[in-house]
């Protein structure tokens, strides 16, 4: 398929997925809760996602012709940390800032997730064919390759910050692994 309709329908996707969620949101017992996971869980797994694409083209090197889709999952991925983090912010602690300071303080899983955030936001500002240009493709992929940071602080965040055990972080946390492994022994 063409990558532009391929793109296109990438973000039509998102948009109506947003959508739905908004819905859903508004039916839930606690919205904020729903609103702050799903967004949390929807950019985990598009995260993890702009990983599979070095290994999947690997197998099938026709992929390699879609690797801006790895660039748009990236900053669909980037949106959802912002939603995440806007909720809690506004929604769970009304600008209260030594409140959410105190919140930090106090769980590890937080200090996880901000790392993570603050590390995502250069990649999310360079993820443009000017940024390629300006920074040169090596120093940027040296940039970009932060991305195997932030994907283990996302998951260990999400593992984290389960108060009841759930498989979800476990079997995202095993592809990782997987991924991690693939990395070491065959990337170049
Ligand atoms: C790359 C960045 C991040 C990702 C991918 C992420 C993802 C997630 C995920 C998947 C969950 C669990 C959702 C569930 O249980 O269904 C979660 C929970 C949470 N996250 Fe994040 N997060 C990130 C950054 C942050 C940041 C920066 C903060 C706050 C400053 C934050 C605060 C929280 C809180 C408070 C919870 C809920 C914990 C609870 O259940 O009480 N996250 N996050």
């Amino acid at each position: 398929m063409d990558l532009r309709r391929v793109l296109w329908l990438i973000h039509l996707g998102m948009i109506i997925f947003v959508g739905w969620q908004g819905v859903m949101a508004m039916q839930a017992a606690d919205l904020v809760t729903y609103l702050r996971d799903v967004s949390g869980r929807t950019a985990s797994y598009l995260l993890l996602g702009t990983l599979l694409f070095a290994p999947l083209s690997r197998l099938w090197p026709r992929l390699r012709l879609y690797i801006k889709v790895r660039r748009y999952l990236g900053l669909w991925g980037f949106c959802m940390v912002l939603i995440h983090v806007i909720v809690w912010v506004s929604l769970e602690f009304a600008f209260d800032w030594s409140l959410m300071w105190q919140e930090v303080n106090d769980n590890l899983f937080i200090w996880l997730g901000l790392v993570a955030l603050i590390l995502l936001l250069p990649m999310a500002v360079t993820s443009n064919n000017k940024a390629v240009r300006r920074l040169g493709f090596r120093r940027w992929q040296g940039l970009h390759s932060v991305a195997y940071l932030i994907v283990p602080l996302s998951l260990g965040h999400y593992f984290m910050a389960q108060k009841v055990a759930s498989g979800e972080p476990i079997v995202l946390l095993l592809v990782l692994l997987l991924l991690m492994f693939w990395r070491f022994k065959y990337a170049d």
